[in-house]
């Protein structure tokens, strides 16, 4: 089965954990098979999704890798990678360019944090835009998931969860598995 990762690059020890660790979580949340943090290393992320991995079950997977640019080189061997930029093709019409190009290969989702070097902006398969507006990595993540997954992904089931939710039209209920 094909294999969707997130590259999330340059990652700044305590300034990016919150939103580091909400790329992951959203990325798992979504489908994502897992996480490669560039930039500064960071265990207490990786405890932390590992926490979350331990509770509510499924596979996905969070890692360091020190060097972004062997990863996409790497990746790019066997799969198609995007980046997330608003200076991209927006997503409707890159939604299907993804379709074509991407069929029966892996795929890394490329996210940044602060500014992006260049020549990331050339190495990548494609570069994407949801909505050619500033706005946040976290959100492009999620946007992506759940165009590749066609919605798909909001009725997975996380196998080995300890914890379940009952859903609720109000009050909260959770259940040990
Ligand atoms: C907060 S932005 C910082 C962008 C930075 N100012 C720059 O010029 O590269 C962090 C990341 O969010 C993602 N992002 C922000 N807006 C986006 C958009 N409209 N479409 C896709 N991704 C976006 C990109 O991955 C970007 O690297």
């Amino acid at each position: 089965m094909r294999k969707i990762f997130v590259l999330r690059m340059g990652h700044r020890l305590h300034r990016d954990f919150r939103i580091t660790t909400h790329c992951a979580l959203v990325a798992r949340a979504f489908g994502a098979d897992g996480i490669i943090i560039s930039g500064d290393k960071d265990d207490d992320i990786i405890k932390s999704v590992e926490k979350i991995k331990a509770s509510w079950g499924g596979k996905f997977e969070a890692r360091y890798d020190k060097n972004w640019k062997s990863s996409i080189k790497d990746w790019k061997k066997r799969g198609y990678v995007i980046l997330t930029t608003m200076y991209g093709i927006n997503l409707p019409d890159a939604e299907k360019i993804i379709k074509k190009d991407s069929a029966g290969k892996d795929i890394l989702i490329v996210v940044g944090s602060e500014k992006m070097p260049s020549e990331i902006f050339h190495i990548a398969d494609l570069n994407i835009a949801v909505t050619n507006q500033p706005h946040s990595e976290v959100a492009a993540i999620a946007m992506i998931l759940d165009r590749i997954f066609a919605g798909m992904e909001l009725k997975r089931n996380f196998r080995n969860a300890k914890m379940k939710i009952r859903p609720q039209e109000k009050g909260k209920r959770v259940v040990s598995v």
